[in-house]
């Protein structure tokens, strides 16, 4: 497959294209991001890398946090996580608390920030250092020992956090968080914090490509398993209330987050990521989403 064809090809065709969407706002620090940033990496299961634009450049990946955590602490508790969140796709806002009241306090999934709060409760509790946790997983999934947390962005968030402070409080309240509320989401910012480059992104999601091993050095990360599971909510649960709308238009696991990017897996074939900040009125990189359609339309495969 010639990719590097096909990824000049949505190169050229979105040169061209108005910007729709806004840069998320309500984290003051991403709201200083140039909207007309594009980058779009992809790394197939052979090790070769097809890119364009600022794919090279680190942004904030926000939710895409989410899966790593998610992945962290599958490993480390196994199937108890699921005594304490769903598997089932919301159909709402990624941040809204109207669910947890009529469903004793159990997130619908680990992707809405209700149960991405519980998984960091769980590393919270497994973790004596979960931040430093999550670092050196990252670090071994990718190679790359640079990947860091960006404080000034954690501290923004954290300054207007008043939703997630909700939640959380909400949670414990239920009794579905363990530890002090300011820890976990001390935690949950930072993972959010994130700051990595769609090249890095499709580097660390090849795990999800690849049955859970790394590709350059051969490390089984996750078990079979645990990958179907982890795509499979991605499917259904990665873009919140647009998850329907990803599947018909791109056929793909992935995950976004409000810092405009979005990273997809074709199982078996490649991993893929895209940044582009403004984003839809649900949340999600508009532009990202229609370059992904353009991936799957011109490669003629997804999973379906
Ligand atoms: O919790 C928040 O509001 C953000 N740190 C992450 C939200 C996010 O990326 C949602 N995804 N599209």
């Amino acid at each position: 497959m010639e990719y590097q064809k096909i990824l000049n090809q949505i190169e050229k065709e979105f040169s061209e294209t108005k910007l729709s969407g806004k840069v998320a706002s309500y984290i003051p620090e991403l709201a200083k991001v140039p909207p007309d940033k594009f980058g779009m990496h992809l790394y197939d299961r052979e090790a070769q890398h097809y890119c364009f634009g600022d794919s090279n450049e680190r942004f904030s990946i926000q939710s895409i946090s989410k899966v790593f955590t998610l992945a962290l602490a599958m490993k480390v508790v196994g199937d108890d996580l699921w005594n304490r969140i769903d598997v089932e796709p919301s159909g709402d806002p990624f941040n809204s608390l109207s669910q947890l009241e009529n469903e004793g306090g159990i997130p619908r999934n680990p992707f809405i920030n209700a149960g991405a709060l519980v998984v960091a409760d769980v590393l919270v509790t497994h973790f004596s250092n979960p931040k430093a946790a999550l670092l050196t997983f990252l670090h071994e999934i990718t190679g790359d020992q640079t990947i860091c947390y960006d404080d000034t962005v954690a501290a923004s968030e954290e300054s207007k956090g008043y939703r997630n402070y909700a939640l959380a409080n909400y949670l414990k309240s239920f009794g579905n968080i363990e530890n002090d509320v300011e820890e976990v989401l001390d935690f949950y910012f930072h993972q959010c914090s994130l700051a990595m480059s769609c090249k890095e992104l499709a580097q660390a999601f090849i795990i999800f490509v690849n049955e859970g091993t790394t590709l350059e050095s051969d490390r089984e990360i996750l078990t079979a398993q645990q990958v179907k599971r982890i795509n499979a909510l991605m499917q259904t649960c990665g873009f919140y209330d647009e998850a329907g709308e990803f599947s018909f238009e791109v056929g793909l696991p992935g995950k976004s987050g409000v810092g405009g990017g979005i990273v997809a897996v074709h199982p078996n074939r490649y991993s893929v990521a895209v940044w582009s900040p403004p984003l839809n009125p649900k949340g999600n990189s508009a532009l990202g989403m229609a370059a992904l359609e353009r991936l799957t339309a011109l490669t003629g495969f997804s999973i379906f």
